[in-house]
């Protein structure tokens, strides 16, 4: 297991940040204040309830979103003040996400859905087409590259998901509740994968879940409750 060296630059920064939805009476104060920071190589789980603000923090670190207030440093670079091209840079070249709804484009098969990161950097043909099958290998789907993602279970379309968000070599992963629709023993499954291509691949990761189980799997768990941070 990869212990993160106490002296490494934080690849994730988070300060001081905010964000509140609405306005006035009905302002939802969803992330309050939240700061933290996660290692090069560490694997994070955040925890906490539904509507504790997971999802909200994680599209601030991914610049899927803006917090009110604070910072958001990855990988050197704060994303809350990256203008469109630059977030667009930010999210083909240093970050991905897997969503809970794993998130694959249903026309496409298991190889052609791992091999979109890839056509956005224009890689040459057989360099992408190596690519995919290493990584459909990693993820144990080397016999499925042709099927599309209706006619595989719900584990392995995650499996394809995370495949595909290690295509572009992303210093960061983001999953939010990638476990989430699958039951325990195929989540439990593909949490034991993602440790294992974090570790494989260098790369560090933020996994969101409600999910007790899942967080024995990561190196250290953040806790959320009502939008701030609470010691375990
Ligand atoms: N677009 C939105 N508009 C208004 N309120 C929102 C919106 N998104 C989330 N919220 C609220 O913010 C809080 C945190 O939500 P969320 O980040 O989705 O939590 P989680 O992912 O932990 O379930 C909840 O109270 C939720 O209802
Ligand atoms: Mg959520």
């Amino acid at each position: 297991m990869s212990a993160p060296v106490a002296a490494a630059p934080a690849l994730v920064s988070v300060r001081g940040v905010h964000r509140t939805y609405g306005s006035g009476r009905t302002a939802v104060h969803a992330l309050q204040d939240v700061s933290f920071d996660v290692a090069p190589g560490e694997l994070v789980a955040l925890v906490g309830r539904s509507g504790s603000g997971k999802t909200t923090l994680l599209n601030v670190v991914g610049g899927l979103d803006r917090p009110d207030e604070g910072s958001v440093v990855v990988d050197g670079t704060d994303v809350t003040r990256l203008d469109d091209a630059g977030l667009v840079r930010l999210r083909r070249d240093v970050l991905a996400f897997v969503f809970q709804t794993f998130g694959l484009v249903p026309v496409l098969s298991a190889a052609e859905n791992v091999g979109v990161p890839l056509r956005m950097r224009h890689l040459p043909v057989a360099d992408r087409e190596r690519r995919v099958a290493l990584l459909l290998d990693l993820v144990g789907l080397a016999d499925h590259a042709d099927q599309r993602p209706d006619e595989l279970s719900g584990g392995q379309q995650q499996r394809v998901a995370i495949a595909r968000a290690l295509a572009g070599s992303p210093r960061l992963l983001v999953a939010d509740e990638p476990t989430g629709q699958l039951d325990t023993e195929t989540g439990l499954a593909v949490m034991a994968l993602l440790r294992a291509v974090v570790e494989a691949e260098g790369m560090t990761a933020i996994v969101s879940t409600h999910d007790p189980v899942m967080i024995a799997l990561a190196d250290r768990a953040v806790h959320l409750v009502d939008g701030r941070l609470h010691d375990a």
